[in-house]
């Protein structure tokens, strides 16, 4: 059984077991309104549909809904290119409304939890790691894609994303730099509909999927990850292909609020970003970070690589129940970027 067939046919019956997501070539070549269309060669349009009525009704709350969708539909002329064009071609082939494609894509800026790693080995050598936690995960761990993005016929940039959504919250510019966003802090959606559409401000994941297409290196990178405006506060966790090129941004709206890199020279070979300030202790109820920590400490800095990387972000309980994916990356070996989506973590 093919991949595809894997996916179509149901995980469920099935004991749980990870599994590696399909891949997709999402081209940016073609109009943006057709862009998108190979994502129905993998999945069934009617699951896609479904799916994204789903997350839209666990997400948005009904009567909202109903008075929302008339507004947003409106306010899909402000929407920037490319991805207006990219949401009406998605509408379309979904046969859903304008407003329930803007509102999925605005449903997933809400409410995940992540925990991202940035580590650097002996040899100077930089591992990027990060677990995206979502509590509708039974949901996405069906809709997780892993997306080359193609321009000019090759590869430019790829991430992981889900089946409808536009931005990206994980990926890789090869050769030059890593990039995750971890989720800061809770605001209402509707708060970021109108701060996007009123300020003009992209939602957090546009801005990366912009920096992997348009940042030159390292450096560029995080100056436009902690300048441009966004919607809501994020941390921009990201890693480079050179020794010390490792940093977490953390974000509000208007710009950075504190920019925290590797110091390899004072033995802070890595930086553990869950979804709290790292100058302040975590929550009890949510304390991802010692954890994770320990594991690294455990590792140790001559032993880091992607696969002990892995490793660290298996751990409980840095691999939680509501974790949908793990992705393992390191530009400088772009072709061992590795994402997993997660089954067993439920269990322990
Ligand atoms: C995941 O996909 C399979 C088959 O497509 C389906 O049987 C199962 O119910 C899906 N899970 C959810 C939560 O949608
Ligand atoms: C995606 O595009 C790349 C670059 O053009 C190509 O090498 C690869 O075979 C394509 N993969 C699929 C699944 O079409
Ligand atoms: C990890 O090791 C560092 C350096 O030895 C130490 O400062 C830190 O407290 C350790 N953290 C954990 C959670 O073990």
């Amino acid at each position: 059984m093919n991949l595809h067939a894997f996916v179509l046919l149901g995980l469920t019956g099935l004991c749980a077991t990870d599994f590696t997501p399909p891949v997709v070539n999402i081209s940016l070549d073609v109009s943006p309104e057709e862009r998108w269309l190979p994502l129905t060669h993998i999945f069934d349009i009617n699951y896609l549909r479904e799916s994204a009525a789903k997350i839209i009704d666990t997400t948005v709350p009904k009567w909202v809904h109903h008075a929302i969708a008339p507004i947003v539909e409106g306010l899909e002329k402000y929407i920037p290119q490319p991805y207006v064009r990219e949401i009406q071609g998605m509408a379309s082939f979904y046969g859903a409304g304008i407003a329930d494609v803007v509102l999925l894509n605005f449903a997933y800026e809400i409410t995940a939890f992540c925990t991202s790693v940035v580590a650097q080995d002996t040899k100077g050598h930089l591992y990027h790691g990060r677990n995206l936690d979502y509590p509708h995960v039974d949901i996405l761990r069906n809709l997780t894609i892993d997306i080359l993005f193609i321009k000019y016929g090759e590869v430019a940039f790829r991430g992981t994303s889900f089946a409808g959504y536009i931005g990206l919250w994980t990926g890789q510019k090869a050769k030059k730099f890593t990039i995750s966003g971890n989720e800061r802090s809770q605001g209402h959606w509707w708060e970021n509909v109108i701060s996007a559409f009123l300020l003009k401000s992209s939602p957090v994941s546009w801005l990366v999927r912009e920096t992997l297409e348009e940042a030159e290196d390292f450096q560029d990178a995080v100056i436009r990850l902690s300048k441009v405006p966004i919607i809501t506060d994020v941390y921009y966790i990201v890693a480079g292909v050179w020794p010390a090129e490792g940093v977490v941004v953390t974000r509000n709206r208007r710009g950075p609020a504190d920019i925290w890199s590797l110091d390899t020279l004072h033995g802070k070979w890595y930086r553990v970003e869950t979804n709290y300030d790292h100058w302040i202790p975590p929550p009890h109820g949510d304390d991802r970070r010692t954890p994770t920590m320990t594991a690294l400490n455990a590792t140790g800095q001559e032993n880091i690589d992607l696969d002990t990387m892995y490793q660290v972000m298996s751990g409980t309980p840095t691999c939680n129940g509501i974790t949908v994916y793990t992705t393992v990356m390191s530009a400088v070996t772009p072709e061992k970027y590795k994402t997993v989506v997660r089954e067993k973590c439920h269990y322990k």
